[in-house]
């Protein structure tokens, strides 16, 4: 039965695994045998219509929303904002003429999303939910409904919710663009990026035993470590550390590789792990420059890297693929880093102290 931890220790790295069989099950329910997306023609003509998408969400569904920006931009040319629902109930964002919402939520049931939706609803505002659970109050209570088909996820930490929610938004990015007679849309082979998605996640996870040494030598003894990235790696490392401390209480600071300099790498000393992500064409050897930067400081650096771009001395080499859906593979070490600094810890992994699986109050 999926709810059953079978024989894993721990529901986290029980969900980890199942990650390639969740791509591959958004592949066969979203794309047809010729790679055509698959999505309710009334979601996409309502896409289609805005001049603006705004995403909002909480916690890992909020860094989903941030890669899916990345995409939709991308993909549809069509401006997309993403925001915190906590502050968008309160702050309404300034809105254009044709806005379109898109509510990640792997429950469905966020209060602080749900302010939103009836904020939204009141100003008749179409929206769409993407969550993990069909008949949740979030997808009632929006105009369309997208499933994540992840099957039920147990652990507090989510983690094959994220991976979906990333899958999902790119396949209706797809459609929305084709529909716009996007040519990047139009030549997107969605079906292979999501085939190679599902065998570079095994392939990671099947190399979990060295992603548990990095993680016993550099980070169960620190108090503290830092994520780094640029692009679509920036939001993985803000996702990142948000795994990391949230599992293991070690305070972990995403950030934008380059800004680190501006202020936080005064926090660098001998020791300090940095974990750096490299899977932007564009500014791989800019991130090269900031790990010395950091290095230099005596930081322990952990390098988390596409094939394409990787050298020597590289810690995590991740199989190739299309930058769009490089969060699809670079979130899994750092979902293993922090489920093995965690058990090394001696901690509840699922149960992390003082947090909710779905936080159902503002
Ligand atoms: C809680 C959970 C997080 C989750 C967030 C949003 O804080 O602990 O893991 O990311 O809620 O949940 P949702 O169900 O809306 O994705």
């Amino acid at each position: 039965n999926a709810a059953s931890k079978g024989t894993y220790e721990f529901y986290m790295l029980k969900e980890i695994d199942e990650q390639p069989a969740v791509m591959r099950r958004l592949s066969t329910d979203y794309l047809d045998e010729n790679g055509e997306p698959v999505v309710d023609p009334a979601i996409v003509d309502a896409v289609s219509a805005a001049d603006r998408i705004y995403i909002f969400a909480a916690g890992t569904s909020y860094h989903a929303g941030l890669v899916g920006k990345e995409i939709f931009e991308k993909f549809t040319g069509i401006p997309t904002e993403v925001g915190y629902a906590s502050e968008a109930g309160y702050h309404f964002p300034m809105m254009s003429k044709h806005p379109f919402f898109i509510f990640l939520t792997q429950s469905g049931e966020t209060a602080d999303s749900r302010v939103v939706l009836t904020e939204a609803n009141k100003r008749n505002i179409p929206s769409l939910t993407m969550t993990n659970v069909e008949g949740s109050t979030l997808s009632r209570e929006a105009s369309y409904t997208m499933l994540l088909n992840a099957g039920p996820e147990i652990a507090v930490a989510s983690t094959k919710a994220y991976t979906a929610q990333v899958a999902l938004q790119a396949i209706l990015a797809k459609a929305v663009g084709e529909k716009l007679g996007d040519e990047d849309a139009k030549n997107w082979n969605l079906k292979q990026g999501l085939s190679l998605a599902a065998e570079g996640i095994q392939e990671i996870v099947d190399g979990k035993e060295e992603i548990e040494k990095l993680a016993k030598k550099y980070l169960v003894p620190s108090r503290n470590a830092f994520y780094i990235g640029r692009g679509i790696d920036h939001a993985v490392a803000l996702e990142g550390a948000l795994k990391l401390k949230e599992v293991s209480y070690i305070q972990t600071e995403g950030f934008a590789a380059a800004e680190l300099k501006h202020g936080t790498i005064s926090l660098i000393e001998d020791g300090t792990p940095v974990i750096a992500l490299i899977n932007d064409p564009v500014t791989a050897d800019l991130t090269r420059g900031n790990i010395q930067e950091v290095a230099s400081r005596g930081a322990n650096v952990v390098t988390i890297v596409g094939k394409q771009f990787a050298k020597e001395g590289d810690n995590i080499v991740l199989p190739e693929i299309d930058y769009y859906l490089s969060a699809l593979l670079s979130v899994v070490p750092t979902q293993l880093l922090a489920y093995y600094a965690s058990k090394n810890k001696g901690l509840d992994v699922d149960k992390p102290r003082n947090l909710a699986k779905s936080v159902t109050v503002e």
